[in-house]
């Protein structure tokens, strides 16, 4: 007769070998990037290389023979990412780490000199860092706009639109703009853009959505954003594209998730959560894979086209360029 002990470590070693065989079944949907070509030559800016998909992005690049500028909040963490990935590849491109913070209009001018004194094109340029942080905090960038607006769209928009001059000298190039299909549950409320009203309602413990309002809305910039870049630039050979790396393990929801959380989401985790090497094939297909040079403007989800099922709006896309420029020029919310 099988002793009771052994069927009590029977069933859990059965769950987790059921949920590992799910998750392999599951994977086979996850698209790699099939295109190794050598990019000996080429230069590559990626924002928040030092962590996460970033990193996992820089590495593909540098196997690759890419130059890679680690444009990092936190110029030691760059040169910490920079070992690790020598360590690993002793013979990949050359990996330059250099400061960055989003958050900080003059940390991003002083950032842009320093690239156009050092550098005559940028063949690519990869928006990748972001933030995700509990709306109640009411966290704002040096301006004193609210984080998400401030990191994710603004700090890349003032950013990339000083870097056009050396995009459009290095054509055919490539700006890969990293959202995600959360983009699908954002607003943009011209009134609040600073989200006023929401982060009141999170302080006094009353938020409806299950999702940051904040990050959903950042992450539909992102994809406005990009739709009006890839038409400014139509006929420039700057391809300007969109993509979501799936849901990854990273350390985007730090400050947000507990590691109970974790645990009650195991299973799910398990079956849908990607690595972060996993989730970074979308964005090296986008910004590598020259299958897809000349098409711009569009969003990629598991290595192909993904159909977003927001309808995009021409009046909101002006719009969002003009308050933004505006916004930057004012250097402080309107
Ligand atoms: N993980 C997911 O499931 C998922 C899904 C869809 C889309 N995405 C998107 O993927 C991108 C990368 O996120 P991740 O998941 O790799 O998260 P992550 O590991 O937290 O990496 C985020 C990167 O952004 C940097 N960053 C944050 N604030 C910054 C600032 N003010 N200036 C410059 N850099 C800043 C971080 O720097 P520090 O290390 O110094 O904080 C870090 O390098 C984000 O745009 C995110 O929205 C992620």
């Amino acid at each position: 007769m099988v002793s009771s002990s052994v069927i009590y470590a029977a069933v859990p070693v059965s769950v987790i070998v059921a949920l590992g065989l799910i998750r392999k079944w599951r994977s086979r949907n996850w698209e790699k990037c099939l295109s190794n070509t050598c990019l000996r030559g080429k230069t590559f800016l990626i924002t928040g290389a030092n962590s996460g998909l970033g990193l996992e992005t820089a590495k593909a690049l540098v196997r690759r023979k890419a130059r890679v500028i680690f444009a990092c909040r936190d110029v030691a963490k760059a040169k910490d990412a920079i070992s690790l990935i020598r360590k690993e590849q002793p013979n990949g491109g050359e990996l330059i780490p250099m400061q960055l913070d989003l958050a900080s209009f003059e940390s991003i001018e002083k950032f842009v000199e320093i690239v156009k004194a050092g550098f005559y094109k940028i063949d690519v340029l990869i928006n990748n860092a972001g933030v995700y942080v509990p709306l109640k905090d009411d966290l704002k960038t040096k301006e004193g706009f609210e984080l998400h607006f401030g990191v994710n769209h603004l700090g890349h928009f003032y950013l990339t639109t000083m870097l056009v001059d050396l995009l459009k000298r290095a054509s055919p190039s490539r700006v890969v703009v990293v959202s995600s299909t959360l983009h699908e549950r954002g607003k943009i409320d011209f009134e609040d853009l600073n989200l006023k009203t929401e982060i009141e309602l999170a302080k006094a413990g009353k938020v409806a959505q299950r999702h940051n309002a904040g990050y959903c809305n950042s992450k539909l910039m992102n994809v406005y954003f990009m739709r009006a870049l890839a038409t400014k630039l139509m006929g420039t050979g700057v391809d300007v594209n969109a993509c979501c790396p799936g849901f990854c393990y990273t350390n985007l929801f730090r400050y947000s998730v507990r590691w109970y959380h974790y645990l009650l989401m195991l299973p799910i985790a398990i079956m849908f959560m990607k690595s972060a090497k996993q989730g970074a094939e979308t964005i090296v297909y986008c910004a590598t894979d020259y299958n897809i040079e000349g098409q711009t403007g569009r969003f990629y989800r598991d290595c192909k086209e993904y159909n977003s099922n927001v309808q995009f709006d021409k009046e909101v896309e002006n719009k969002l360029w003009t308050v933004s420029e505006e916004l930057v020029k004012a250097r402080k919310p309107l």
